[in-house]
């Protein structure tokens, strides 16, 4: 070796270096760096860095939608894992129950009285046996102005914003809409909420697919992954956190599937939460989380129930009686694009058209927010607005 350096350096003064002298060295630098290479490989694969997955290492095609459920070459699938992914993976393509008479659940999520019940029912007037209500009132007792609305709360809890007892109330609606087995389709709604079709429409639009409307989207700002937490680990990565609001319209299969889980919904009460430094909302985060990880293209990623943030104010605008026109209300309906704005600096716009059975169509069934003083407005213009 000595002495083909010497050589070399030697020929160097004298004259320029021959081309393949050049080639001559590199098998050497080759070999030293593919033998580092697979030592560090290696490494990789007997000790795994503890908190990343399989998943850094393969194309994300390979990993998504069912990362978790790959044999666990790096990470070891805790016992939690294994249950969940068995008992989704089971409900997920289990043949469900065909109901004879099938019926959409709307499922209110209310502090106290239901200032639109007069207009519900309007909307449900001539549709008996084809829907079911269930109320669940967090503060107080409901005063009822429709007799439809009689008897149908259930029991009920206290529901802080922004808890977890937010998504509990949600699932105590659900596990009581469930004991119907005509229950098809589950809705749940505020007391802002009104409809903006008329019952045919809604019915059709609802039965007539498989996929759930739950808002999903990824949005790297302070609002989205911002409000992640490392402590999600190993289960939920940094990457599979997603956002949404909350109002969904899911099918009975999604609905039981939020029932059995366990693993993702402890995750989200014991780290997501209102604070300070990350202030993460559960029910924004849970479910869309969920659904991305487990069933992506199960979900629709948006919510068939509307809301205006343009504004870009904290809470999203709220409609007063003056501002009850029909003008606003097909604005509303006539909206087929889906507009999602991200939380970052960049506030990157996406318009995602809304996609139903493989067509474009209007987004939106219901709508919120509605202050109780449009009431008599709604009522006037329900039969036009709703009208074709
Ligand atoms: C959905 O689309 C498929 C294929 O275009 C069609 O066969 C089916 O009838 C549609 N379903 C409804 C409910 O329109
Ligand atoms: C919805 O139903 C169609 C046919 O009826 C099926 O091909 C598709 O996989 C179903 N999608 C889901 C998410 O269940
Ligand atoms: C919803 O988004 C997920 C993830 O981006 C995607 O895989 C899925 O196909 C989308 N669902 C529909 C119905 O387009
Ligand atoms: C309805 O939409 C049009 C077009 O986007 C807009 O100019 C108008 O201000 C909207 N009206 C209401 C009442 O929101």
């Amino acid at each position: 070796m000595k002495q083909v350096w010497g050589r070399s350096s030697k020929d160097m003064t004298t004259m320029p270096p021959p081309r393949h002298r050049g080639a001559a060295k590199k098998p050497m630098w080759i070999i030293v760096l593919l033998s580092l290479i697979c030592v560090a490989l290696m490494g990789a694969y007997v000790y795994p860095p503890r908190h990343y997955s399989a998943c850094y290492f393969f194309a994300s095609s390979v990993c998504t939608p069912f990362k978790d459920w790959l044999p666990a070459v790096v990470r070891e699938r805790t016992d939690e894992e294994i249950v969940s992914s068995v008992v989704i993976r089971n409900l997920l393509s289990m043949p469900m129950a065909v109901s004879k008479n099938p019926k959409i659940a709307f499922m209110f999520l209310t502090p106290g009285s239901l200032p639109f019940e007069k207009l519900w029912e309007e909307f449900l007037q001539g549709h008996d046996g084809r829907y079911s209500i269930y109320i669940h009132a967090s503060r107080e007792i409901p005063v009822h102005s429709s007799s439809l609305f009689v008897g149908r709360e259930i029991r009920s809890e206290k529901v802080v914003w922004g808890r977890i007892s937010m998504v509990d109330a949600e699932k105590r609606l659900l596990a009581n809409a469930l004991e119907d087995v005509d229950n098809q389709f589950f809705v749940l709604l505020s007391d802002s909420c009104v409809p903006v079709h008329t019952f045919d429409y809604i019915y059709n639009y609802l039965m007539g697919t498989n996929v759930s409307f739950i808002d999903c989207f990824l949005d790297p700002g302070p609002h989205g992954t911002g409000r992640y937490s490392m402590e999600m680990l190993p289960e939920i990565e940094q990457r599979d956190f997603r956002k949404g609001a909350q109002w969904f319209a899911i099918t009975r299969r999604h609905a039981l599937l939020i029932l059995a889980d366990n693993l993702y919904y402890n995750k989200f009460k014991l780290y997501c939460k209102p604070a300070e430094e990350r202030n993460c909302i559960a029910d924004e985060h849970y479910l869309p989380t969920f659904f991305n990880m487990v069933d992506p293209g199960g979900i629709a990623n948006w919510s068939v129930t509307h809301v205006d943030w343009s504004e870009g104010k904290w809470h999203p605008r709220s409609y007063r009686a003056a501002d009850v026109t029909y003008e606003l209300l097909k604005n509303i309906t006539s909206v087929n694009e889906n507009f999602r704005i991200t939380s970052d600096d960049k506030k990157v716009v996406t318009r995602i058209p809304c996609m139903w059975n493989g067509t474009k169509r209007p987004c939106y069934l219901f709508a919120r927010k509605f202050y109780p003083e449009s009431l008599n407005n709604l009522l006037k213009l329900f039969s036009s607005y709703t009208s074709a």
